[in-house]
């Protein structure tokens, strides 16, 4: 907050400064190292090297021009040309006693507010979801919550993959061999058991493989009974998907799979091919990239020689569908790092084909999960990993440690803490790592009450809420309304005034996250505001401190439980009261 208006001021000088920079391009930042200041802007150097100017000079110049009287106690010039904020601790206590009101809670929406659509999870029908999909899950739930607690306009669209080359298998498998009753209890299990069957049968069995092939044709050419099995396996799937996204807490606007663009195909390949910007090659429709720095040599086929559409040539209808319908500001993409060139392609056919279109396109990728050993993470039988079953182990590990803690708790409360925090272990777990890199599963190490992890951080935030329980043993009367006397309040401690300047970043951190798409900041941030919540708590009293200490103190804990609280909500991750 008071870097929003930070960073307005020094827009002003600058514009003072420089009449002819049009919105300057400045940034102000929490100071790494306290003794420097609380905030810090490195903006007027790169500003000043632009035009060829002395940084130093334009530093002081800016400096003389700045009205901050009311926020800052000082604005220093230092090093090559840094301006150096430090905070006035009415202007911080101010923002203390506004947050208790409900006026904000230390972050403002943005403006102007973008409407973004967020493609994310995505799986694929006839297949378990694998914790390859959790991480797009995880991932693009969590941007979604971040975008829309900044006020942007979110639109969550899951592009199941619902239709594809499998079927044919698929199809051939279930007129041959369908165990209805397996069907029944597992509808993924078997559909994978069938298309593992025939597609492995296809390997030495060019009849089979013919067979597959006739059924995918009558399938694409609304065979009705064909059809009807689509229907079935679909509809199974997506039963299955929602009793998942229902136990993560993941919620999507639309779920337009693949299927529902395959009306439009023939329609794009045919503007791509008139407007020149497709071609025929050896009787497939390809987009060639010649003078592409990146791209050349690696050219996209849109339409196979036997007729057949590519997974591209669907994103490129998806894109168009989505610009016409949803006019979007911006489309993120979130999937594993191996699809980096397909949205590679894809974006830049799209800029050919719709030139004018003014939408930020962003594949938002992440690595993949490996095993203690290393390796990709399976089974111990070697079996790729169901989400369903990993869930169902998060909670069971949960339950052993909420146990072990906390055995005087009753069945039910057990059961509802181990779910919560299971399933915030493993969101946590996945959120925390940069997400470009591959990451180590350790059921050890997510579930440790100790450490960057889920159970910490809910245990944290249990810890304050006891807190205002135990208040109201001591004193019956203490108001449940938590506020100060700006006028009289002050932050004497170190620790206090620490944890305040925190709760105050807040905000700077969940624009980082949109900005750069990535969670892991606010793990990170909400881990350190934990230590120095711990850090307080040990050095300050609050419950047995003086009234006119302990109403600020009671203040910090308040706030500090509602940053963790509305934190972890953001990451996907549901509080409780106590653990
Ligand atoms: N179904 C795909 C997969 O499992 C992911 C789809 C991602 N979204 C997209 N618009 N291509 O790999």
């Amino acid at each position: 907050m008071l870097i929003t208006l930070l960073e307005k001021e020094l827009r002003r000088a600058v514009s003072a400064v420089l009449p002819d920079v049009e919105k300057p391009d400045v940034r102000v930042q929490p100071c790494q190292n306290p003794e420097f200041g609380d905030y810090q802007t490195n903006s007027l150097m790169s500003l000043a090297k632009a035009r060829g100017l002395n940084p130093r000079q334009l530093a002081c110049d800016v400096k003389d021009r700045l009205s901050v009287q009311d926020w800052c106690e000082s604005v220093e010039v230092a090093g090559p040309g840094f301006l150096n904020f430090r905070l006035r601790p009415e202007a911080v206590i101010h923002l203390i006693a506004t947050a208790l009101k409900g006026d904000h809670l230390f972050f403002t929406t943005q403006s102007p507010a973008q409407r973004v659509v967020i493609d994310f999870s995505s799986p694929n029908v006839a297949k378990p979801m694998h914790v390859g999909h959790i991480r797009s899950t995880i991932l693009g739930d969590c941007l979604a919550r971040v975008y829309r607690l900044l006020g942007h306009q979110v639109i969550t669209d899951n592009h199941i993959g619902d239709w594809g080359t499998q079927f044919g298998k698929l199809i051939v498998g279930w007129k041959e061999q369908l165990d209805t009753e397996a069907l029944e209890r597992d509808p993924l299990a078997e559909m994978d058991r069938l298309y593992k069957d025939v597609h492995q049968r296809c390997e030495n069995d060019p009849a089979l493989l013919e067979q597959a092939r006739q059924e995918l044709v009558k399938l694409q050419q609304g065979d009705p009974e064909n059809l009807e099995i689509w229907r079935r396996m679909t509809s199974y799937s997506q039963d299955r998907f929602a009793q998942l996204y229902k136990r993560l807490g993941v919620k999507f606007d639309f779920s337009l799979g693949e299927s529902f663009y395959q009306p439009h195909l023939e329609g794009v390949v045919q503007e791509l091919l008139d407007r020149g910007i497709a071609q025929y090659s050896e009787g497939a429709v390809v987009v060639f990239f010649e003078d592409h720095p990146e791209l050349a040599g690696q050219p996209a086929i849109i339409r196979k020689r036997d007729g057949g559409f590519n997974y591209a040539t669907t994103d490129l209808a998806t894109l168009a569908y989505r610009l016409e319908n949803w006019k979007p500001g911006e489309i993120v993409y979130v999937t594993d790092g191996r699809q980096q060139l397909h949205f590679k392609q894809v974006f830049e056919i799209f800029r050919r084909w719709h030139p004018e279109a003014r939408i930020k396109l962003t594949h938002v990728w992440f690595g993949a999960i490996l095993g203690e050993d290393g390796r990709p993470f399976k089974t111990r039988s070697g079996e790729t990993v169901k989400l369903s079953d990993l869930l169902e182990e998060a909670k069971e590990r949960a339950y052993g440690v909420v146990s072990e803690k906390n055995p005087e708790l009753g069945e039910s409360r057990k059961q509802k803490i181990a779910e919560c925090v299971g399933i915030g272990a493993i969101k946590y777990a996945d959120l925390l790592p940069n997400r470009q890199s591959d990451y180590i599963f350790s059921w050890d190490r997510m579930l440790s009450l100790n450490g960057n992890t889920a159970p910490y951080l809910l245990y944290a935030y249990t810890r304050i809420r006891s807190i205002f329980r135990k208040l109201r043993e001591v004193d019956p009367n203490a108001s449940l309304k938590v506020q100060v006397d700006p006028a009289k309040a002050r932050l004497a401690a170190q620790e206090e005034w620490v944890l305040a300047k925190q709760l105050l970043n807040f905000g700077f951190v969940l624009k980082a996250v949109a900005e750069d798409y990535r969670p892991n900041y606010l793990c990170n941030y909400l881990y350190d505001l934990a230590g120095q919540f711990a850090k307080f708590y040990e050095t300050c009293p609050v419950l047995k401190a003086s009234e006119e200490e302990r109403e600020v103190r009671l203040a910090l804990c308040e706030l500090t439980g509602r940053v963790l609280k509305l934190g972890l909500e953001t990451l996907g991750i549901e509080t409780i009261e106590r653990m």
